[in-house]
């Protein structure tokens, strides 16, 4: 679908349908909403008289032009209640809208710039919210489906209208939301492929493709690479599986300084069996989105070398299988990390943790100034969380503030966990440096202890989006499926130490 920005007047935009809003607590339709109502001979106000149009959130309304106005319908769409309008609500009604509108075959739509103007949302968030919001809320996988189309149609436009003033920060803002929602896709589609077509190779694929078009510096470092480094802990997991590991590296230089600015590492197990501590067959064709983290990360990088800050950034992804084999790591064996801490298994279920390790030592000796993972580590987290938030730890309260705040900002809820020193004993080991299961209770706490270990004073915040990955209902701009979170998140937090740089 193709979001441009028009200049002229919503009342003379030719469309399938054009899109006007009402807020619950509103007593008559105002600005462009007035003015399509007028040209309606007041058919908005009435349906509001009547308590049909409520204005509550997301919230649709159709009314059928009859030849008043050369679109064929208007939809209203309910905004809640004014003083509690976001740019996220703004997004998931646009979403809930277009995706109305499809199933009703519209195929070019219009829509004003929702919300502008509205507790300080300027023209340009909300441009950005509306093009996130048609572009999230639409998507969908189909790619292993060989049978046609159902007539679900497609919407294959959608103009934002305003005035000849307003048109270039509205441009401004659909840019960017373009960049960033064209980003959570991608990472959607890596993560939403079965394992058996989004292997490791198939990942550093992934990479090497958005590298080239983009203009970012890649390097993969193959097993004999990985062995040459020490990286213990994914050549450990790496053990049990055919498929050869890869240690994803992308590099986007915004300053012509050597430094860092910032690390930004992502798990990247394309499955995970559990290896020998197997899992039970339940629901485990969700573990083909075991790689969410190293997902979010790829395209967060791809967006990051569109919008261009000025930062030098890292972006890291340890990817293998984890599988049961005749030479698969086995509980009780014992792993040495880049960083020479050795490492007794527990559990080999425990792997998001082991690859982590080495990816964090990497980045250290890289000298990477800030670091910032992402993994679906754990399953306690989202036991604590569900699906609703990520869970956070840190080592740095600031960095963690700003990770929080760019969620926010994303609409990706984020959640600070604890990270007392009292959970680090829980992860002792009789015969090594450290175990990599800490026990059940408060298992989350003690997976980010556990990736504590391997970054000493950097500043650091660990993402566990084990909850937040993956979706299993439709709700506004989240679809079923893959959630593409927290690649909005992590590209916003870049975004923000850029300007705060200058
Ligand atoms: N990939 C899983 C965590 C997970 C669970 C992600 C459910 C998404 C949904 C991770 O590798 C894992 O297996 N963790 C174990 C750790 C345990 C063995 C200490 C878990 O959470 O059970
Ligand atoms: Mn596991
Ligand atoms: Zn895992």
């Amino acid at each position: 679908m193709e979001v441009k920005v028009i200049t002229g007047n919503i009342t003379e935009v030719e469309a399938d349908a054009i899109i006007v809003n009402f807020y619950e607590d509103g007593k008559s339709p105002e600005g462009d909403t007035a003015a399509v109502d007028k040209a309606l001979d007041g058919a908005i106000s009435q349906l509001i008289a009547q308590g049909e149009i409520k204005g509550k959130l997301n919230e649709v309304t159709v009314v059928y032009s009859l030849g008043k106005l050369p679109a064929a319908r208007v939809v209203v769409t309910g905004l809640g209640k004014q003083a509690e309008l976001t740019t996220s609500k703004i997004r998931g009604a646009v979403a809930e809208t277009c995706r109305w509108l499809r199933k009703r075959g519209a195929a070019n739509i219009a829509t004003i710039a929702q919300g502008a103007g509205v507790n300080e949302i300027s023209l340009e968030n909300s441009a950005q919210a509306i093009t996130e919001g048609a572009l999230l809320g639409l998507y969908s996988f189909r790619q292993h489906i060989t049978r046609e189309e159902e007539k679900l149609g497609e919407i294959k436009s959608l103009s934002i209208v305003a005035t000849s003033e307003a048109k270039p920060q509205l441009e401004a803002g659909s840019t960017k939301g373009k960049i960033l929602a064209e980003a959570t896709n991608l990472a959607r589609d890596m993560v939403n492929e079965p394992a058996n077509y989004m292997t490791p190779s198939h990942m550093a694929e992934r990479a090497r493709e958005l590298a080239k078009r983009y203009g970012l510096e890649v390097t993969i470092l193959e097993r004999e690479q990985m062995a040459e480094l020490g990286m213990g802990g994914l050549l450990g997991v790496a053990q049990g599986s055919r498929e050869p590991p890869k240690f994803i590296v992308l590099s986007y230089k915004g300053n012509d300084a050597a430094e860092i600015n910032i690390a930004l590492l992502g798990k990247g197990i394309t499955f995970d069996s559990g290896g020998i501590s197997i899992k039970p067959s339940e629901k485990l064709e969700e573990m083909k989105g075991d790689m969410a983290g190293g997902a979010a990360v790829i395209a967060a990088m791809a967006a990051i070398a569109q919008l261009k800050p000025k930062l030098n950034i890292m972006g890291i992804v340890p990817a293998t299988e984890n599988l049961p084999d005749g030479s698969a790591l086995k509980p009780g064996d014992i792993l040495t990390a880049m960083n020479g801490k050795t490492i007794e298994i527990i559990s080999t279920d425990a792997e998001g943790r082991l690859i982590l390790a080495d990816a964090l030592c990497y980045a250290k000796k890289h000298g990477a100034r800030l670091l910032v993972d992402a993994a679906t580590l754990t399953g306690a987290c989202r036991i604590a969380l569900g699906d609703v938030c990520t869970g956070a730890f840190a080592n740095n309260q600031e960095l963690v503030g700003k990770v929080i705040a760019a969620g926010a900002e994303a609409g990706e809820l984020i959640w600070q966990m604890p990270m007392y020193d009292e959970y680090r004993e829980l992860n002792k080991s009789e015969v090594a440096d450290i175990k990599n299961v800490g026990g059940r209770l408060g298992g989350a706490i003690t997976a980010a202890k556990f990736l504590a270990e391997f970054v000493d004073d950097t500043p650091w915040v660990h993402l566990d989006i084990a909850g937040t990955s993956m979706s299993d209902k439709e709700r506004g701009y989240v679809v079923k499926g893959a959630t593409g979170v927290p690649v909005r998140t992590l590209v916003n937090l870049v975004l923000s130490l850029a300007k705060e740089n200058k």
